[in-house]
């Protein structure tokens, strides 16, 4: 009896044993595996989270921005850019009139690479944003070798800057209901927490009774 109890307790703590170890070798494997998808995962929501999740709409953007600013953000396409009517092509084409060009048509006489050429559509006001925000999840190949403009704001300071240079397409109208949605937003949750505190009032009532 006792040999077999034995036996049994051996095979119980042997298997316990095993478990362990495998949940080390895991624990060893599984991070490596699975890293780089989480980080890679992170950086695209940030990439995508940043200009489109919140915050107010690029017709709004537009409408608030400033082209004065956007000329002095600029400076940080002049490197390879020229924006005045028939000024050179750099680094990158001349941008000119670019807004309401079909994309990788701008400039004939560029070199564009085939991410951007083959990217199809044209320069309208959220392609540029999204080009802007990120040159390379907008045309993952391109040449273009610039990180981005992070800032919503700064990015449509910068597109009317490109529109006073060369002119585009007519603005969005800006959606004029946005605020109010927000304000009812806002007016309901108060109601809710009200509400609340009436029910939770009501039962401390109660039990003082009680
Ligand atoms: C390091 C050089 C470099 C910088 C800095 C740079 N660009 Fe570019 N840009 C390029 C190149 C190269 C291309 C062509 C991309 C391709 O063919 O893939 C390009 C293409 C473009 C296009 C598309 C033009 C067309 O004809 O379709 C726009 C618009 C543009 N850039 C705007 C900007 C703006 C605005 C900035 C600054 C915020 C900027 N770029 C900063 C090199 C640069």
């Amino acid at each position: 009896m006792t040999d077999r109890l034995n036996t049994i307790f051996g095979w119980l703590l042997f298997a316990g044993v095993v478990a362990l170890m495998l949940r080390f070798v895991m624990g060893f494997v599984m991070p490596d595996a699975e890293r780089p998808e989480q980080l890679g995962y992170v950086i695209e929501g940030v990439d995508t989270g940043d200009g489109a999740a919140q915050g107010p709409a690029l017709a709004t953007l537009l409408a608030m921005g400033d082209a004065a600013a956007g000329a002095n953000s600029f400076a940080k396409c002049v490197a390879c850019h020229t924006i005045e009517a028939g000024g050179a092509e750099g680094i990158g084409p001349n941008l000119h009139g670019v807004l309401g060009t079909a994309i990788a048509t701008h400039a004939p006489g560029f070199a564009y690479s085939s991410a951007l050429a083959d990217h199809g559509g044209e320069w309208n006001y959220e392609n540029m944003d999204a080009w802007l925000a990120s040159p390379r999840a907008f045309a993952n190949g391109t040449k273009m070798s610039f990180a981005g403009l992070s800032d919503p704001q700064e990015r449509a300071n910068v597109i009317l800057y490109m529109l006073e240079n060369g002119g585009g397409p007519p603005l969005p109208e800006p959606p004029a209901e946005e605020p109010v949605a927000e304000e009812g937003a806002t007016g309901e949750a108060a109601v809710e927490e009200v509400t609340d505190e009436g029910v939770d009032a009501d039962s401390m009532e109660a039990a003082d009774a009680g």
